[in-house]
């Protein structure tokens, strides 16, 4: 429900979702000021503003002789540069002098039925009935710029979207410089904020730290949104548990260079906010020209951060990912990745494929090495022409046979990338980013394509296009591995790198866009070094991303915890692969390699020629399981049950149905002691009054004995066991 209400002392915008209120009003001086984000309240929320003398602050010149009037002290929607407040602020521009300045007030706003799109850009998605969205016009004519700020609702699942479309209303030129999608002034309270760090082969590690006075801040400069920092923040109050406290999220739909930033003010109030990086960002607008920020999700729970993490997991299955009825489950493929890097040919392919299918793999998929002189990683990116020799034949021919096995075939792409070794840079220098007259930066001998440039994108799309349409290909693996440098678009028309940047990643999502509806069978899968761009806008167009090319089970505990903070387990790529690792060196059992690869989609990465008898059986039980297992793990709520980052005896996970009749427990044993004390889990999510039965042993617990007292572990002995428990509600 969105209200607005008038009087004397301006005008009050209240957003009400099922168990949250946002609140916002507009002062008489025509200032759009925040009043409150958090648990349901009721009522006019102005007596929370203080008016206290800031003149040492700043004070908008129509305050008049009024010094408790201070931008820099009150709560806002969209903070500008130029009107008094010094702290980071949402929105900057400058004029075609190159001076900064502008003051942004209410002009008007409007409310419509059903979810706005973005245009080029990934949005949540809702109808006239299940959302709405609120328009607020800020303008400043003498800076001839105008600033829609975009509110989506979606009331049931509680969450709010932002976004703004920033737009040049005058005669002259201007120049954009910050353009946040959203944030949020919180006027009291003390929070910590989380933040998913890491690198590649060791993404999304969660790290809270209290916010500070001064400014701290997160994001990406590589052109992606990175391994390195995730561009999902939550803030939580010091407090807040799993289980308890008030926190906040803000995910952004957006796969490139973003910015977040936290602060303490000298008032102590805090601020988050989120969107589009602001370094090496300068966007001009013409006269009448618009720009569109990404999208920001804010989402609150007052019951802990797994409360949190479910709003946001049903939001990207629901409203963000748009194909999840077209296969009611994805089927289990192998990879030859891991099995065979680029070293094979058709026959051995075809072995890994027997292999596989003899043990109920359903999908082969075969990844990099295919086209072009592709032998190695050095050369070939760029020319997506099937390398028959090296397959033995047609593409065709191989994936008839596959067919023939009963299976299903699938094939890697990386369609932003050029090796200089390679027919298409050959024939178009110009159509990677260069500065001439200076040595490219590369990235595993690579280098990039201008995707900001339609027709640089639309002819690798008709090269792969070609190719899939050669072949019953049912899905594709889209990698891109290297960050952008030398960002130089070489036209006639100069472009600052800032505005390249932002169209790169439009050009991503055309080519994304266009794969899905001339392909709309296809299953698509993100990629990028692993989970170098796991993000929602991308779960926009792909459903599922692979989570990382760390594949040690141990290692993707946490990997795979710290994602589910914001993800759902429908989007994370994991498979079993080989032991040693090839990543870590470490030797864990298969069964654990397969309860943790069950926390995704799941899958196979190793040759499955070379396994022994029993690791098969275990196979066939793991695929068996994964189908059982399936509507439980993609569609039931998932449950954090221990931190693995600070709990070194076991990490443990659950899955329960939504209607709490089914529950799947997961343990895994970290590291090993002597003499070990019992351990303990306890579950949760249950139906405290109901009764549970475990499967394989057949005892009955109570469901609140599971949560309170919780299950001994059973292990005595040894790292790396895992425990797999299905739970069924009894009647009695
Ligand atoms: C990086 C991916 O994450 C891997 O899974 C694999 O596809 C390689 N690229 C291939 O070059």
């Amino acid at each position: 429900m969105i209200l607005f209400e008038q009087d004397s002392q301006g005008k009050l915008i209240t957003i009400q979702t099922a168990a949250t209120t946002y609140q916002m009003c507009v002062t008489e001086r025509g200032f759009l000021l925040h009043l409150y984000y958090g648990p349901k309240t009721e009522g006019d929320l102005r007596y929370l503003l203080t008016f206290r003398d800031r003149g040492f602050s700043g004070n908008p010149y129509d305050a008049g002789d009024n010094r408790t009037f201070s931008m820099d002290a009150l709560p806002q929607e969209y903070p500008c540069y130029g009107n008094g407040d010094y702290r980071f602020i949402a929105f900057e521009m400058c004029d075609d002098h190159g001076i900064y300045g502008c003051d942004l007030r209410y002009a008007g706003h409007e409310v419509i039925r059903g979810k706005y799109s973005i245009p080029g850009l990934p949005a949540v998605y809702g109808d006239e009935f299940q959302a709405a969205t609120l328009k607020v016009i800020l303008r400043d004519e003498a800076a001839g710029v105008e600033v829609t700020l975009l509110y989506g609702m979606l009331a049931d699942q509680d969450v709010i979207t932002r976004a703004a479309v920033i737009r040049n209303i005058g005669e002259r030129k201007i120049e954009i410089h910050k353009a946040y999608s959203g944030l949020i002034d919180f006027m009291s309270g003390e929070y910590d904020v989380i933040h998913f760090h890491g690198r590649h082969g060791m993404e999304r590690q969660p790290e809270r730290v209290p916010v500070m006075t001064g400014t701290q801040s997160y994001g990406s400069r590589r052109g992606t949104s990175s391994h390195q920092q995730n561009p999902f923040l939550i803030l939580a109050e010091k407090d807040c548990t799993e289980t308890q406290g008030t926190c906040y999220a803000m995910q952004l739909l957006y796969s490139g260079n973003f910015h977040a930033e936290a602060e303490i003010d000298q008032y102590g109030q805090t601020r988050m906010g989120i969107g589009l990086q602001d370094e090496m960002f300068a966007y001009p607008l013409e006269k009448g020209e618009a720009l569109y920020t990404p999208e920001v999700v804010l989402c609150c729970a007052a019951d802990g951060m797994t409360h949190l993490s479910h709003i946001l997991h049903t939001l990207i299955r629901k409203n963000i990912c748009r194909d999840q009825n077209r296969i009611s489950r994805r089927p289990v493929p192998i990879n030859n990745w891991e099995a065979t890097y680029f070293d094979f040919n058709g026959e051995k392919l075809l072995e890994i494929a027997k292999q596989a299918a003899a043990l109920g793999v359903e999908m082969f998929v075969l990844d990099d090495g295919w086209f072009g002189a592709r032998n190695d990683d050095n050369r070939g990116l760029g020319d997506w022409t099937v390398n028959e020799k090296k397959l033995g034949g047609t593409l065709k021919q191989i994936v008839d046979q596959i067919n023939a096995m009963g299976m299903q075939f699938g094939i890697w792409i990386e369609p932003e990338m050029v090796n200089e070794d390679s027919d298409l840079y050959r024939a178009h220098p110009d159509w990677a980013f260069t500065i001439p007259g200076r040595k490219p930066v590369r990235g595993r001998n690579q280098l990039v394509l201008d995707f900001s440039r339609p027709e640089v994108v639309n002819a690798v799309y008709d090269q792969i296009d070609g190719v899939l349409r050669s072949a019953n290909i049912a899905y594709v693996k889209m990698d891109m591995n290297r960050s952008l440098m030398d960002i130089c678009t070489k036209t006639d028309k100069m472009q600052n790198q800032g505005v390249i940047l932002y169209h790169y990643v439009l050009g991503v999502y055309a080519f994304l866009e266009k794969l899905r509806t001339q392909h709309p069978e296809l299953l698509i899968e993100g990629c990028s070094g692993g989970g170098g761009r796991f993000d929602a806008g991308m779960l926009y167009y792909v459903p599922q991303i692979w989570c990382s090319d760390n594949t040690d089970a141990i290692d993707r505990i946490t990997i795979q915890y710290g994602t589910s903070f914001g993800y759902p387990v429908s989007a994370v790529g994991s498979h079993v692969s080989a032991v040693p690792n090839e990543q870590t060196g470490r030797s864990t059992p298969m069964h654990t390699r397969g309860v943790v690869a069950m926390a995704g989609n799941f899958g196979y990465e190793l040759d499955l020629s070379r396994i022994s008898e029993e690791d098969g059986q275990e196979v066939k039980r793991q695929i068996a399981d994964c189908k059982k297992y399936w509507k439980l793990t993609h569609e039931g709520l998932y449950y954090r049950l221990t931190d693995p980052l600070h709990n070194r005896e076991f990490a443990a996970w659950e899955f329960v149905s939504e209607d709490r009749a089914e529950a799947l427990l997961n343990v895994v044993t970290l590291d090993n002691h002597c003499n070990n004390p019992t351990q303990y889990v306890r579950m949760s999510g249950l139906d405290p009054k109901g009764c549970y039965e475990a499967q394989e042993s057949g005892r009955i617990y109570h469901g609140s004995a599971l949560m309170q007292a919780g299950v001994p572990l059973p292990f005595l002995q040894n790292e790396y066991q895992a425990w797999q428990v299905h739970f069924i509600r009894k009647q009695m």
